[in-house]
């Protein structure tokens, strides 16, 4: 097996873990159909008791091959007899003569020591469980892949007063009494279903009971179970469940399949939520929400998140996945399909700039970067390290594609016949393209390279135009990315319109142009006036643009597009322009188009308010460092805040007056109107304390203190840290007081705290880490902290290279306890290409010595490595 620590500077001494290649892929040797499972549960020791039923699958002489990790074996029987145990390369091989058999293995676990949270593990006070990708092997002996799909009888006996509820995927079967104060349930799963989506809680919870009649008529108990403080803050995630359960039968005709549907949060969680079939487990943050201490942001995520893994009960649990490799099958398609449902249930207009702005921030820069991979990746060391922006945005992005070229028809005939062939069955990325060309009968073949190709293709594109009509030439390159130098063009979709240059108005209607070759003209007809490009509007194909632009072209269609995400578009495409000179020629900001655009954007009678606040706001530090050769953060900070001073300024009226309107939102509703008044007024503070430091921070203040939601507390929260003054320091104390036992507000203190762009600020970080509120092992409080300060580019990227070594030193503290959530920071240090070369060395250095510590996780070192590669 090759060794990727070869020819590494800081090569550590342990051996290369092995790399997992996706065509090495073979199907399982022995099928196991039944699986009955006993959990004697205690969070210091837990036994649990398994009975495998097994089946040679295929003619082979190969033993029996199960996964296990940190599981102290007890005993191991084969058809009832007593076996001694085997060990290869970590797995318990068992010889079987024949074509079945029945194993059974009592082994102990330690669910409160179990700080990577994957398991079983102890979350304050509640016993719960997490599988994906490869947990399972840490509950029993096992054959932990997604190709092997069982059916599940589970018994859980715990102590009764402390975990009085006792849940597992599937249906409750029975419940009673045990001996010594204990008490037990047993359920049972009928859908067979892969290790990975295995889940069991106990607990002392309370439940937010509800239900919902399918479309068949059968009556589903709903049941949202948190401890009993949080009662009151699941009504908004038990309405978004309903809608989800309504909106798949509606849009995709997908009905819920068992009596139960269960959602349990804990504050203990490495990402957002899981699937787990019948018994989603989640994230307190996804759960809990209510306007006093949510955001709106926050509330759409819990909304956006519950209809993920609810949908996923389809596009991911009755059709699962053959092997990782095929993750993006599931969760890509399951990210367009909540992307639908908060378009549906919200203005579509304003969630396609939010879902832009995410892939541009996340998955842009992981696409041009030494982690770059196709959505359906080929190799990997750990594939914890693969549930990134790439596998769920961007496969998300290659789904809406195959929907727009295909029409939606089409496409919902696809998922029809896609999810007909291949219930109860682990398929491949494959099956599903070629469920939609044979529900279509359209030819995706070159499409199929979206599936295969890593690296965010560039479209050049130059409109024409003479006596004789109107030509648009494109070009495509997609870069070359890690073991992938030579790349072929690919289908790319752009949905073009042309816009009169004198009358504004759509000259040519608005068609889908599908880019197949590396160059291509188009011929758009003849128009009558000259016409400016308006082109990948609604962002149709995730892309770089480049386009060849008029003078005053792209003020016009910033000012105008007849499509709102085009119109977005057109705006940053200026301000990055303008702001990109500046940085690159060391002069003042050219501000003039930018002040106009806002100013105009501002006073408008006619845009809506969501989309002004999304409009007038800058591009961030980070997207500009990633359009730069060797950039230099400071000069990119520098230049930034005199735009915003300008607009500040300039536009100091229209702002004022702005904010002022925008204050009207009703703070008991959560319409999107008066969201969308929210962020406009937040939009437009941080605008006017740009401008006149003191005026943002008495508005700031006053708001803070007016504050009826969270939302308005936050954003003037925020306005005051980046303001630095006396009342920022009252503010962040009153907060903490204010919302001491509230562990979810807590982290946005600490995440205001270290959001301020200021090179001092590791200061404030240093002293935030001592805080006795702050823990590495609570991965929520240490994104708060960690990637909050790693993702604020003129902090982090400090001269001295201090912020590199403050965040290297805490990948390496909370790898000991938890690799998967530590290796999540690694991506900012692996930056290092971007920016100029005295910093970079000092981004390289703390990858080295990142890479130099002894027992570093394989998580840890897989994206290390990469980065520095
Ligand atoms: N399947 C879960 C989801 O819906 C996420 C699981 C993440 N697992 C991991 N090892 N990072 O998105
Ligand atoms: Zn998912």
């Amino acid at each position: 097996m090759l060794d990727i620590r070869s020819g590494l500077e800081a090569a550590a001494a342990a051996p290369a873990p092995p790399v997992i290649r996706r065509e090495d892929y073979r199907a399982p040797d022995w099928l196991v159909p039944e699986v009955e499972l006993a959990f004697d549960l205690d969070p210091a020791r837990t036994i649990v008791r398994a009975r495998l039923s097994v089946t040679r699958n295929g003619e082979h002489d190969r033993p029996l091959r199960l996964d296990g990790e940190e599981l102290e074996l007890l005993a191991l029987r084969v058809d009832g007899e007593a076996r001694e145990a085997r060990f290869e390369d970590g797995r318990l091989v068992v010889d079987l003569p024949g074509s079945s058999a029945v194993i059974e293995t009592d082994v102990a676990i330690a669910p409160e020591k179990n700080s990577q949270l994957m398991g079983l593990y102890a979350s304050g006070g509640i016993l719960c469980t997490q599988c994906e990708a490869e947990g399972f092997r840490r509950i029993t002996y096992f054959a932990d892949r997604p190709d092997v799909l069982s059916r599940y009888r589970v018994r859980l006996e715990a102590d009764k007063a402390r975990f009085p509820v006792l849940l597992a995927n599937g249906n409750p079967i029975e419940q009673g009494d045990a001996a010594d104060g204990r008490h037990f349930a047993l359920w049972e799963d009928p859908f067979p279903k892969p290790c990975y989506l295995f889940a069991l809680v106990a607990g002392d919870l309370q439940c937010n009971r509800d239900s919902f009649t399918t479309m068949s008529g059968r009556e589903v108990e709903l049941g949202i179970w948190v401890r009993e403080a949080d009662l009151s803050k699941t009504a908004l995630a038990m309405q978004a469940l309903k809608d989800s359960f309504a909106w798949d039968e509606r849009t995709y005709g997908r009905e819920y399949d068992l009596d139960r549907f269960n959602i349990v949060a804990v504050s203990d969680f490495n990402f957002g939520a899981m699937e787990n079939k019948g018994l989603n487990i989640f994230n307190t943050r996804y759960v809990l929400a209510d306007p006093e201490t949510a955001t709106d942001g926050d509330i759409d995520a819990v909304a956006a998140v519950v209809a993920h893994e609810y949908f996923h009960n389809w596009s991911g649990n009755r059709v699962t996945c053959r092997d990782w490799f095929q993750l993006s099958l599931k969760e890509g398609l399951t990210v367009f399909r909540d992307q639908g449902f908060s378009e549906d249930m919200g203005s579509a207009a304003v969630q396609r700039i939010d879902q832009v702005r995410t892939l541009r921030a996340a998955q842009f820069p992981e696409d041009a970067g030494p982690l770059a991979h196709p959505i359906r990746p080929d190799s990997y060391l750990e594939i914890a390290n693969f549930y990134t922006a790439t596998v769920y945005n961007k496969g998300a992005e290659v789904i809406r594609m195959m929907r727009t070229i295909l029409g939606p028809e089409a496409y919902r005939k696809g998922t029809d016949l896609y999810f007909e062939r291949h219930d109860g069955q682990a398929v491949t990325c494959e099956d599903f393209v070629r469920a939609m060309e044979d529900a279509s009968g359209v030819d995706l073949k070159q499409f199929r390279l979206w599936y295969s190709q890593a690296g965010t293709p560039t479209v050049q594109a130059r409109l024409e135009q003479d006596g004789e009509g109107t030509t648009l030439h494109l070009a495509q390159q997609v870069p070359p990315t890690p073991g992938q130098s030579d790349k072929q063009p690919m289908v790319i979709p752009l949905r073009v319109a042309l816009i009169g240059a004198e009358s504004g108005r759509e000259v040519a209607a608005e068609q889908l142009v599908l880019l197949t070759e590396g160059e291509q003209t188009v011929d758009l007809g003849t128009v009558g006036e000259p016409a400016f490009l308006s082109i990948n509007r609604g962002f149709s194909a995730p892309v770089l643009v480049d386009a060849v632009r008029k003078p005053g072209e792209i003020e016009a269609l910033a000012a105008g597009d007849s499509d709102s995400f085009a119109r977005f578009e057109a705006g940053q495409e200026l301000m990055t322009r303008d702001m990109l000179a500046a940085i690159r020629n060391g002069g003042a900001v050219e501000v003039e188009a930018i002040v106009a655009a806002v100013g105009a954007t501002l006073r408008s009678q006619s845009l809506d308010p969501a989309f002004k606040a999304d409009a007038i706001a800058l591009p961030g530090e980070s997207l500009l460092i990633e359009k730069l050769d060797a950039a230099d953060p400071a000069r990119v900070h520098e230049v930034r805040e005199e735009v915003r001073r300008a607009i500040g300024t300039r536009l100091g009226e229209d702002l004022q007056r702005a904010y002022t309107a925008a204050s009207a939102a009703d703070p008991t509703s959560l319409s999107g109107a008066d969201k969308g008044l929210r962020r406009l007024r937040a939009a437009t503070l941080a605008l006017i304390a740009a401008g006149d430091a003191k005026l943002g921070a008495s508005l700031g203040q006053q708001q803070y203190e007016a504050a009826r939601t969270m939302t308005e507390r936050q954003s003037a929260l925020m306005v005051l840290a980046m303001l630095g003054t006396d009342a920022s320091g009252k503010a962040l104390d009153d907060f903490f007081t204010r919302f001491e036992d509230d562990p979810l507000v807590i982290d946005k203190w600490f995440a205001v705290q270290a959001s301020v762009p200021d090179e001092s600020n590791l200061h404030v970080v240093e002293a935030l880490q001592q805080h006795p509120a702050f823990t590495l092992a609570n991965p929520n409080r240490l994104r708060a902290l960690a990637g909050s300060f790693a993702g604020t580019p003129s902090a982090f990227h400090r001269a001295d290279g201090k912020g590199y070594d403050w965040l290297a030193e805490v990948i390496v503290a909370a790898d000991k306890l938890n690799p998967q959530t530590a290796a999540r920071f690694v991506a900012p240090l692996g930056r290092w290409r971007k920016i100029e070369p005295g910093r970079a060395a000092r981004m390289r250095a703390a990858l080295q010595r990142i890479l130099a510590e002894p027992g570093l996780s394989k998580d840890v070192f897989e994206l290390a490595s990469k980065s520095l590669g």
